[in-house]
């Protein structure tokens, strides 16, 4: 039995990559425990893809946006499998854009749920959380509490429980990846605070300058795009029953100081390539990067066997590898 699958966002950046990793081997598993093959691949999104999308003929583009909810019923329907639920307006920008934030990020998900409950069927659900649920520990584990002070945090952190509260009344199979920081993220800065923990590494590799506006002590939990996708698949994959009532899993990353970040760089691509770097310290970013946990003991995921990167130099290598065609401007 082949399967739908949906997923908003879908053109985005960890969107586009995981629609790239569906399409090349069957490895969701269906209804029925097995891995099965998708047929249907429907890519949903607000914008014109930056990047192109996946050129194949089980995918469907659809343009739209999730805070409509006659929209959001039509894209999941009685033959839908599975949901990837991508769609956000990141960090910075749900700062910013208060009532913005709440509609896409909050009701857009509550739309998502609800599609999902009419189709009568149970499909799974896959919601994307962020470490921005924290509120400023160092150091957090699967049972630190969830104090966001971000609008953003806020946010994912309630639709952590709807994804609970939906799944526990048997409506859908929810579950929730939350992700440290995605690193290095393609293309052009976006408007995540996070932005310039990429593009310290990105824009020298590119040939161009760039400033780092956070103290090289600083310390970031990241996780390259590669192993998001995995853990997608992951999670997607694990057995209800493992997961039990708490639907949320919080994916390890690793923990480089930003001085180490730029160690590696320059240990990998030369002094000409490093030096493009310029310190340019901004105390906004430092303060809302300082509420972030620099440290994360996820045993769930772990148990899981989902594994984090093994080093900056791995990240920075499948960087170069995978996006850049394995070349940099030295
Ligand atoms: N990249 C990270 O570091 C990171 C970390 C933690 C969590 N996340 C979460 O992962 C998910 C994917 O992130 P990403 O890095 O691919 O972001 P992205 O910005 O590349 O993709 C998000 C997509 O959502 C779309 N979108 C925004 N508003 C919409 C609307 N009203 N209707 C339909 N589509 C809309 C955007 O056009 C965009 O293509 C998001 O939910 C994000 O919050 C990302």
């Amino acid at each position: 039995m082949a399967m739908k699958v949906v997923i908003t966002g879908g053109t985005g950046m960890l969107g586009r990559r995981l629609a790239i990793r569906i399409l090349a081997r069957p490895e969701l598993r269906g209804p029925g425990g097995n891995p099965e093959a998708v047929d249907k691949l429907v890519l949903f999104d607000a914008s014109e893809p930056v990047e192109p999308p996946p050129d194949d003929p089980r995918v469907q583009l659809v343009t739209g946006d999730i805070c409509d909810p006659a929209t959001v019923e039509a894209l999941i329907d009685g033959e839908t499998d599975a949901v990837f639920h991508f769609a956000a307006v990141v960090s910075g920008g749900a700062e910013a854009d208060f009532d913005l934030g709440y509609a896409v990020n909050l009701t857009g998900g509550r739309f998502v749920l609800e599609a999902a409950r009419r189709t009568g069927r149970c499909p799974k659900i896959v919601f994307t959380s962020s470490l921005a649920v924290y509120g400023g520990e160092r150091s957090v584990d699967d049972s630190t509490a969830l104090t966001p002070r971000t609008s953003y945090g806020a946010q994912k952190a309630i639709g952590e429980l709807l994804v609970n509260d939906y799944t526990r009344k048997g409506f859908v199979d929810g579950r929730t990846l939350r992700l440290p920081t995605i690193v290095v993220r393609p293309g052009k800065p976006n408007k995540a605070a996070s932005g310039f923990a990429s593009s310290i590494l990105r824009e020298p590799l590119q040939g161009e300058t760039v400033s780092n506006p956070v103290s090289r002590d600083t310390r970031m939990l990241i996780l390259s795009p590669k192993r998001a996708v995995q853990a997608f698949i992951d999670v997607h994959n694990v057995d209800g029953d493992v997961l039990g009532p708490n639907r949320s899993v919080m994916m390890n990353g690793i923990s480089p100081s930003i001085g180490e970040m730029l160690d590696a760089l320059r240990a990998f691509a030369g002094d000409a390539v490093a030096d493009r770097v310029h310190e340019a310290p901004d105390a906004l970013v430092q303060s809302i990067v300082d509420a972030w946990p620099w440290y994360a003991d996820g045993a769930r995921a772990r148990k899981l066997g989902m594994k984090p990167d093994a080093s900056v130099q791995e990240i920075i290598e499948s960087f170069v590898a995978d996006e850049l065609g394995g070349k940099f401007v030295s």
